[in-house]
Formats: C-alpha cells, sequence, structure tokens
C-alpha cells in the first residue's frame, strides 16, 4: 500500500464507513436461524481490546458508540447517565446526534434551546452556555438540534473539525456521557476524539457483531492520529430477550469472544424502555421499579467502578 498521510487515511476510513450504513435494513429484512455459530467468525473482530479496564479515574468523557443504528446507544446514553446521576456524579449527557433523540428523551424541546451543540463544535460557543438542566438533581444536557444534520458537512473544511467537542469539553471537563450518531461520520470522530473511553452496545440479536470491526478499526484509527489515550472500556448487551435462545447464543458468544470486557449486567428488552422517551423522561424516573431502571442502575455501578462520588 501506498504510504498514506494518517489524514487522508482516516478520511478514506470515514468514507468507506459512511457508505456502510445501509447493511442493517437489508438483513433486518431477512432473519434466517444459522447453523452453528451465530456470529460470523468472518465478521469478528481481529483485534480484541485488552481485558478488564482499570477503576474509572474522574472526570470521565464515555462515548456511547457503535456504527449501527438501533442498538440502544440513546437509550443507554441516557438512562445509563441518569442512573450516574443519581448515584451522585454529576452527570453530563451530550447529545451528538442530529435526530436529537437524547434531548427530548430528557425531556427538553430543542425549540425552546438556548444553544445547542452545533453552536459549539461549529460556533465556538462556550458548552456551559448550552447545558440545560433536567428532572434530576446531577443531569444535564447538552441538546442536539436539527441544524446539527448540516454539521457533518460544515465541518469538513474547518480547522481541526475533528477536536471541536474535545476543546469545548477540556475547557469543562466534568462527567461526560457523550450519545453518538450511528456511522462514522465527522461527529462521530469528534464524539471519540473527545472521549478517555469508548462503551458499546451490542444488541442481543442477528447480526450483532456486523460493523463491530469496522468500529474498532476506527477507533485504532482515532487512537493513533487524535487521542491516544482513548479506550474501548466495556460492551453492554442491550435488548435481551430471554425468551428467546437467540439472545442466549449472542450473550454466550460475545462473552466468550470478549471476556471480561463485556458487563455483566445485561439490558433487558423492555416496553417500558421504549416508552419512556415520549414521556421526556429516564426510565428510573418513568418507571423507577421497572426491570431496565434497575439494569441501568447496575451497569452504573458497574461502569463507574473505583470512582469517587462528585456530588454536586
Ligand atoms: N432495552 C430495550 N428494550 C426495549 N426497547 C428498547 C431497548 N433499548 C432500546 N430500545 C428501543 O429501540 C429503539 C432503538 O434504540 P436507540 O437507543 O434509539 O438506538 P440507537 O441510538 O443505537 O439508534 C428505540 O425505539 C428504543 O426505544
Ligand atoms: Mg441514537
Amino acid at each position: 500500500m501506498a504510504s498514506l498521510n494518517s489524514k487522508s487515511r482516516l478520511a478514506t476510513q470515514l468514507e468507506d464507513a459512511v457508505s456502510d450504513t445501509t447493511v442493517d435494513a437489508e438483513h433486518a429484512a431477512a432473519p434466517r436461524l444459522p447453523e452453528g455459530p451465530i456470529l460470523d467468525p468472518q465478521t469478528l473482530p481481529t483485534e480484541v481490546p485488552d481485558d478488564a479496564s482499570p477503576p474509572m479515574e474522574l472526570p470521565r468523557v464515555l462515548a456511547i458508540a457503535n456504527q449501527k443504528g438501533g442498538v440502544g446507544k440513546t437509550t443507554t446514553a441516557v438512562n445509563l447517565g441518569a442512573a450516574l446521576a443519581e448515584a451522585d456524579f454529576r452527570t453530563l449527557v451530550v447529545d451528538l446526534d442530529p435526530q436529537g433523540n437524547a434531548t427530548t428523551g430528557l425531556g427538553l424541546n430543542p425549540r425552546d434551546v438556548n444553544g445547542s451543540i452545533y453552536d459549539v463544535i461549529l460556533n465556538n460557543r462556550a458548552l456551559e452556555d448550552c447545558v440545560e438542566p433536567t428532572s434530576l438533581k446531577n443531569l444535564f444536557v447538552a441538546p442536539a438540534t436539527i441544524d446539527l444534520a448540516g454539521a457533518e458537512i460544515e465541518l469538513v473544511p474547518q480547522m481541526s473539525r475533528e477536536l471541536r467537542l474535545k476543546r469545548a469539553i477540556d475547557s469543562v471537563r466534568e462527567q461526560y456521557d457523550v450519545d453518538c450518531p450511528p456511522s462514522l461520520g465527522l461527529l462521530t470522530v469528534n464524539g471519540l476524539a473527545a472521549a478517555d473511553d469508548v462503551i458499546v452496545p451490542i444488541q442481543c440479536e442477528y447480526y450483532a457483531l456486523e460493523g463491530l470491526g469496522q468500529l474498532l478499526r476506527n477507533v485504532g484509527l482515532v487512537q493513533s492520529n487524535l487521542n491516544r489515550a482513548l479506550e474501548v472500556r466495556g460492551i453492554v448487551l442491550t435488548m435481551y430477550d430471554g425468551r428467546t435462545k437467540l439472545a442466549d447464543q449472542v450473550e454466550a458468544e460475545v462473552r466468550e469472544y470478549f471476556g471480561s470486557k463485556v458487563y455483566r449486567t445485561v439490558v433487558p428488552r423492555t416496553v417500558r424502555l421504549s416508552e419512556a422517551p415520549s414521556f421526556g423522561q429516564p426510565i428510573i424516573v418513568f418507571d423507577s421499579a421497572s426491570r431496565g431502571a434497575r439494569a441501568y442502575r447496575e451497569l452504573a455501578k458497574e461502569v463507574s467502578r473505583g470512582a469517587t462520588r462528585r456530588a454536586g
């Protein structure tokens, strides 16, 4: 291979990743029960991340990322963020998805906000200017509005386009929880460049690991080009349906492959978790005793293992 410089290699990877987002729908249309292992060895990442992350040091920026859509990134960003806040960690959810689902899921109307993450990334607005409180004491959100959809393109000619979010966050570091959009564009790169750790939600479904190899390669690219400290901290299994054999098989195989990187907590598939966002509430507020709420509280304990509390 020709010796490309790091920037153009990254750009090439980005293009590949972005043009790779139509796969979901096709596969979703034709689920067949496969013979043998569910996880196709061909699609498995060749590099498994190192085992067991060390105890969490604060402040911490966690990117919730997976290039697949609909795997539970937003649900995890909102509900893990809320559960961390309930456990007395001052937490900011940064909504990096133009769809703004984390914003509305936390009870904000994007039309009513003072500023948004778009202003931060494109207009150098201070992050704290757009931070809004939520119904939970220690939980804040940096909202996304629809104009963020243009950011992928508007960012292209900008200086330090990959590091806009990192700069904004570095100026006011606390505990952050970044909800990345699906697909790997400049917004996700901004999320990964700003993060200390990546948490990858994986849906207990067919093709669970599809795109994961690419995600890990891209984490590696961001690591070598933009953010040396970036690490995959953990994998969280989501939408687990205990009634299906498939869910068990996916869980067993993901655990076998990724070992202690996989959190013990498995998020169940529950209607309550899918209902909560339309009430603008995280699950621990919407239905505090539900299975989903218990799962995200447990996950918050695992994620924050060893961290000192910073009540605010
Ligand atoms: N554990 C769960 N149980 C039931 N529904 C879920 C669960 N997690 C996510 N969902 C629903 O699945 C859809 C996709 O989840 P979402 O978090 O938006 O994924 P992503 O952000 O990765 O695209 C949403 O409608 C969400 O409400
Ligand atoms: Mg989402």
